[in-house]
């Protein structure tokens, strides 16, 4: 049986994603910062990726229990600058947002590392964003223009440029890495503009939790195909 870990668990997208992961019939671990908002049938564990201790004590717990993780999907996320205009954006907007959505995922990932080299066949899927393409965002029809978060969507370019340097390192350890778009989704996030559901945006993230052997790694990519970077 695989087992998984996904952050940010207790609502949106990530709930979404721990529940298709229970429903493949995995061990799911719902990194929640609220215990009772773990959806059904997870094994909550309590993970705010900014808190070093909670962060060690899940590693711990998945440790001790399994010897390994098979899967981790990196999707805990804020957007700390939304509406405000790039150059009304303060370092604290930016610290804010990058704790979470970059030095967030990297104490995760850094803390699992040794459990996703025992499973020798592991997966990571790191929730980003089409606004983290710096190929689109300063294209003629830029995206920016609508979504023009100098926080949010630099953090999530920082993320994709951290995902290609993992899946380097780790292709080796049979690790494969990959950023996933989940499309505009109606989530708290978006303040539920978005036009598609959290479990439509998630089927990209099972696509990659579940990619067989010798599949892709340092990708960018929606349900649609790759994004450039
Ligand atoms: N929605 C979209 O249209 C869209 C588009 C592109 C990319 N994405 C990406 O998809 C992912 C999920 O987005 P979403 O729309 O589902 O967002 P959401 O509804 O706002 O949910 C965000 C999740 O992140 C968690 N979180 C925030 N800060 C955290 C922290 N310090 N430690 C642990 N968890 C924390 C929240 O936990 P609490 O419940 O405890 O607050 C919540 O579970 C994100 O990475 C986002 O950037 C979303």
């Amino acid at each position: 049986m695989k087992i998984a870990l996904v952050t940010g668990a207790g609502r949106g997208i990530g709930r979404e994603i721990a529940r298709q992961l229970v429903e493949h019939g995995m061990t799911v671990f719902a990194g929640v910062r609220n215990e009772s908002h773990a959806p059904e049938g997870t094994r909550p564990v309590l993970l705010d990726v900014t808190d070093g201790g909670q962060v060690a004590s899940a590693a711990k717990t998945i440790g001790e229990e399994f010897g390994r993780l098979d899967i981790l999907v990196n999707n805990a996320a804020l957007c700390g600058d939304f509406g405000v205009a790039p150059a009304e954006v303060t370092a604290e907007h930016m610290r804010v947002t990058y704790e979470v959505c970059v030095f967030g995922v990297v104490a995760v990932t850094h803390a699992m590392i040794p459990l996703l080299r025992a499973s020798g066949d592991a997966r990571v899927v790191n929730m980003t964003t089409r606004l983290a393409s710096i190929g689109l965002t300063s294209a003629a029809d830029d995206l920016n223009a609508e979504w023009p978060m100098l926080a949010y969507n630099s953090a999530k370019s920082a993320l994709n440029a951290i995902t290609v340097l993992y899946a380097n390192e780790l292709r080796e350890s049979g690790i494969l890495v990959n950023a996933v778009d989940p499309g505009h989704c109606a989530t708290d996030l978006t303040g539920h503009t978005g036009t598609r559901m959290a479990a439509e945006g998630a089927a990209v993230a099972l696509r990659m939790a579940t990619l067989g052997a010798g599949g892709p790694t340092g990708t960018f990519s929606s349900e649609e195909g790759p994004i450039p970077w």
